[in-house]
């Protein structure tokens, strides 16, 4: 029922009456995952570039979706974890991955996360000087070596959305490579005992759909690895060439695959490894490849209204349950499901209570009317991780769907998390 929801058939009684089961069962919102679509796209990436890239490692990006099943499922795939935050070192401990195999990047760190960072042996990723120096004492202080990498700001342009655009000289990610300010971090690193320098990362954005910002990027970095074995005789075990693969959100929208980046990405490499005269590891760390496309919010309608403007169909789950649309007027498709005739031109709102709460705009599909169930499709990454309980609506409950067996990822909030915390 799930492929046949992503593959428009949503239409079909028999899909929407499965469906319909779930809603009675657990309520709406829901999210839903397909575990075969994540083990498909973890298969899809590795059989890409595995063949290219003898030495390759890949990492989930755990904030994609946070929920520990489905770090659980990545992890029994072999990936390593890419963390930003100590709630995400949590998850990643939790779900049985060691601390030496947790890659930790943000901006800028507090001094609880670089502690428990490196008591833990993870790899910090230092995104600045000022991080490099606190991370050195901090070490000093556990009389141990940090391990590090330093995220760097290839100047590159992914021509993603805006907001998530993290490659390009003006974001506040990464030392930059240009006028040497990153080589005069490693050179600095590597004066000082208490650091052990790994590797090198960049991450020039999310949503990518195009090979070119990460063949620039990748041509980039190489000649850096070559200018830091050169003047500095570093030797680095990896170089992490980020996330971002972007997955399609629109019927028929053709994205890069990951068979299309491997391939750019090949000679790019070999060509930078012979020069550099080794071969680092090479680190990938995507999160909504793998998650996005497999998971939908199930929403129901509660009314439909038609103003002399717009027809707008009203449903039980608003920004609160998925920020995207509003955040990046992000597209989702919506599937109308049990209904396939009788096409209208309609809004999905949401139920929170702000103007701008449209989960989809201008939307031609089967018309609904109150009760009816509709699928916002891809919705597996940056979802429910990304959801919240404002106008203090309960969290929604996560499913993990394998074959026939449905499993109970989390259940749903209710007012007790809502009041948590508060003595009340
Ligand atoms: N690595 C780093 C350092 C990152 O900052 C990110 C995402 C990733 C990996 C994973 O990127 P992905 O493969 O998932 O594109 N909330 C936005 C996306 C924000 C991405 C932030 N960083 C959205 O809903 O589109």
């Amino acid at each position: 029922a799930l492929v046949a929801v992503r593959a428009d058939k949503a239409g079909d009684p028999a899909v929407a009456r499965v469906l319909q089961g779930l809603a009675s069962a657990h309520g709406t919102p829901l999210y839903v995952y397909d575990q075969a679509h994540i083990r498909g796209q973890v298969a899809s990436l590795k059989a890409a570039f595995a063949p290219r890239f003898p030495k390759l490692r890949v990492l989930y990006a755990l904030k994609a979706n946070t929920n520990p099943s489905i770090i659980g499922l990545l992890k029994g795939e072999g990936l390593g974890a890419e963390v930003v935050s100590l709630g995400e070192i949590e998850w990643a401990l939790r779900t049985g991955y060691k601390g030496s195999e947790i890659m930790f990047t943000s901006s800028s760190k507090n001094p609880a996360e670089l502690r428990r960072a490196i008591a833990l042996g993870a790899v910090l990723n230092v995104d600045s000087l000022d991080e490099l120096g606190q991370v050195r004492d901090e070490a000093r202080r556990q009389k141990k070596q940090a391990r590090i990498s330093f995220r760097v700001n290839p100047g590159v342009d992914p021509h993603t959305i805006h907001q998530i655009n993290t490659g390009i000289t003006e974001s506040k990610f990464g030392l930059h490579l240009q006028d040497g300010i990153a080589l005069r971090a490693y050179e600095q690193a590597k004066a000082m005992p208490e650091i052990r320098i790994e590797g090198l990362h960049c991450h020039i954005g999310s949503q990518i759909t195009e090979t070119e910002g990460y063949t620039l990027t990748a041509k980039k970095m190489l000649a850096f690895v070559k200018e830091l074995k050169d003047k500095l005789g570093l030797r680095l075990a990896f170089v992490d060439l980020g996330g971002g693969l972007g997955i399609p959100y629109k019927d028929g929208q053709a994205v890069m695959s990951p068979e299309d980046l491997a391939r750019a990405l090949e000679p790019i490499w070999k060509e930078g490894v012979a020069a550099a005269g080794y071969e680092p590891t090479l680190w990938l760390e995507p999160g909504r490849f793998f998650v996005g496309g497999s998971g939908f919010v199930l929403v129901r309608v509660n009314t439909v209204k038609q103003t002399p403007v717009k027809t707008f169909v009203n449903v039980d789950a608003g920004f609160n349950t998925l920020m995207r649309p509003i955040l990046y007027q992000a597209y989702h498709r919506v599937r109308v499901l049990g209904k396939s005739a009788d096409p209208v031109t309609v809004d999905i709102a949401g139920d929170v209570c702000e103007t701008g709460d449209i989960l989809a705009e201008a939307r031609t599909l089967p018309r609904a009317a109150a009760g009816d169930l509709l699928a916002i499709l891809d919705a597996g990454a940056y979802g429910f991780s990304m959801a919240s309980e404002y106008n203090s609506r309960p969290m929604p409950a996560e499913l993990l769907v394998d074959g026939n067996r449905v499993r109970v990822i989390r259940r749903r909030g209710g007012f007790g998390d809502i009041f948590r915390n508060t003595g009340k």
